[in-house]
């Protein structure tokens, strides 16, 4: 983290969020402590990650894929993420060459027929999870915490991440909120563990908040989206998501913090861009969001093909 980022700042007073909705520059940030926080004093040092675009430490045997490369990203090339939840999905959206895979609890709803991703267990999460590591991915598999768990104990959040990773084989996990997790992030990062940030509309929330919408479109709402991006860069998140953002607020948080801000359905203006996979391809059990753009019709092409093979075999062709 570098040194204008450290802090034993103990709170952040409201008058310090950005008075007309635009975040000020990394650079131009004071030195803050997040917003009501009560755990400042005894914050452990997390080594800054080993750079793959930097030249190589001597004596360093680089393990990879890792997060600094996804970091490493922002400024050079858009980052792209593609969700998988199994082993043939794991093995097509890694050969075409994303730079991270999410195993994300959208699977309840593209895969297990929920209305939301609530119901998902980690116990589906370890499985999918795992299903996916099998496809051995050239790239980083980030697998999501599922809903409930980061709010019972940090005890209980670390025994989840523990088994997303070593029962799930995951390099890292994604955690929904913002400064309402930020401690527990920070602690998680600190114990080794690759967080990726996740704000804005959260699905996890819906029956609370009734629903999905887009994020950030007044003022209040875009400064408190704001202070939560810089409450995780300073928690040690490796990267955000930005589901739903408004598109300027997006854009603009992009250029101010310092991990990648990686959008869904919040404009082109961000780091990079993240997709459930099934919706791209046409795949899909329920409606698709507006925003997603189509890249193939597999329900066409799958239902075509079963009901040529039903034809067929009913028509008393053996061939196949
Ligand atoms: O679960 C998921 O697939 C996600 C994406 C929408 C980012 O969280």
């Amino acid at each position: 983290m570098p040194e204008q980022e450290k802090t034993e700042k103990p709170e952040q007073s409201k008058a310090e969020a950005p008075s007309d909705g635009k975040p000020k520059p990394a650079s131009a940030r004071p030195k803050r402590g997040r917003p009501s926080r009560t755990r400042q004093n005894n914050k452990a040092k997390v080594p800054e990650p080993i750079s793959v675009n930097k030249e190589k430490p001597k004596g360093i045997v680089l393990v990879e894929p890792n997060t600094s490369f996804i970091k490493n990203l922002k400024g050079n090339r858009p980052i792209i993420g593609l969700t998988a939840y199994d082993t043939i999905m794991g093995a097509a959206v890694s050969a075409a060459n994303v730079d991270f895979i999410l195993v994300g609890d959208s699977l309840g709803t593209t895969l297990l027929g929920y209305e939301t991703t609530i119901p998902v267990t980690m116990n589906d999460m370890v499985r999918h999870t795992s299903a996916v590591r099998r496809a051995n991915p050239q790239c980083l598999v980030v697998a999501d915490l599922p809903f409930g768990e980061a709010s019972l104990s940090f005890d209980r959040l670390l025994e989840s991440c523990r088994r997303l990773m070593q029962e799930g084989g995951a390099d890292a996990v994604k955690i929904e909120g913002g400064r309402d997790v930020a401690d527990d992030i920070e602690k998680l990062v600190a114990t080794g563990i690759p967080v990726l940030g996740h704000i804005g509309l959260l699905p996890q929330t819906v029956k609370a908040i009734g629903g999905y919408r887009k994020f950030g479109q007044i003022k209040e709402e875009a400064e408190s989206i704001y202070t939560d991006a810089i409450t995780l860069e300073e928690a040690g998140c490796f990267a955000i998501i930005a589901e739903m953002l408004d598109e300027k607020v997006a854009t603009e948080l992009s250029k101010q913090i310092l991990p990648p801000l990686i959008g869904i359905g919040s404009g082109d203006g961000c780091d990079g861009q993240i997709l459930v996979t099934t919706d791209l391809l046409g795949w899909s059990h329920g409606p698709v969001p507006k925003f997603v753009k189509s890249y193939a019709n597999l329900n066409k092409v799958v239902s075509g093909a079963l009901e040529k093979y039903v034809r067929d075999v009913r028509a008393g062709d053996r061939s196949r």
